[in-house]
């Protein structure tokens, strides 16, 4: 798990685009295309991310409604060549995710509300899981984002901070068009 804090970073994008979330996944899909072979596209995708969310507004997202103690996820952006997918997550008080790893490399920038972050680590005896370690929780708000590797690293779970609602903006490295929830490897129900 990598954490950046720089919130405030390079405000070089000036378009006042509605739907500037679309503007970012273009963004990302075109640097993409013209990579090295040897670019880290969740290096790539996070750099992006850190310019685009100081400059996000609530207009930006889309807006819909969630159950209390939950979460839900709209997918905004596919990549054409389905190298990756951005969607927008909105969280009432008292969610949390099960303990879950990805399938492919993801970054989270948190739009708004305070959140905290656990990482674990596997406790593994050959194929099998004997345990789940605790390794980290920290808090992320406004601008912070947060990178993981694909399962077996980066196995984690979010929650909101107490009295809080939130937003944030998830790219994971996968063409999630047919079920957003196919990034997830769920380590508990
Ligand atoms: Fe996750």
């Amino acid at each position: 798990m990598y954490v950046d804090n720089h919130a405030n970073e390079a405000n070089i994008f000036k378009s006042q685009s509605q739907s500037r979330l679309k503007d970012l996944g273009q963004l990302i899909s075109s640097e993409m295309d013209h990579a090295s072979s040897t670019c880290n596209p969740r290096q790539l995708a996070e750099a992006a991310l850190r310019s685009f969310l100081p400059l996000l507004s609530d207009h930006d997202l889309p807006s819909f409604s969630v159950e209390q103690a939950a979460y839900a996820r709209r997918l905004v952006y596919t990549d054409p060549r389905g190298r990756f997918s951005i969607l927008v997550l909105r969280w009432t008080q008292g969610a949390k995710t099960p303990i879950h790893g990805h399938n492919a490399w993801g970054s989270v920038g948190v739009y708004s509300g305070n959140m905290g972050c656990q990482c674990f680590d596997r406790i593994a005896d050959g194929e099998n899981i004997e345990s789940l370690k605790m390794t980290l929780d920290i808090k992320i708000g406004r601008g912070d984002i947060t990178s993981v590797n694909p399962d077996p690293e980066g196995i984690h779970s979010l929650y909101v901070e107490e009295n809080n609602t939130a937003a944030t903006i998830h790219i994971y490295g996968m063409d999630l068009r047919d079920d957003p929830q196919c990034i997830n490897v769920m380590y508990e129900d």
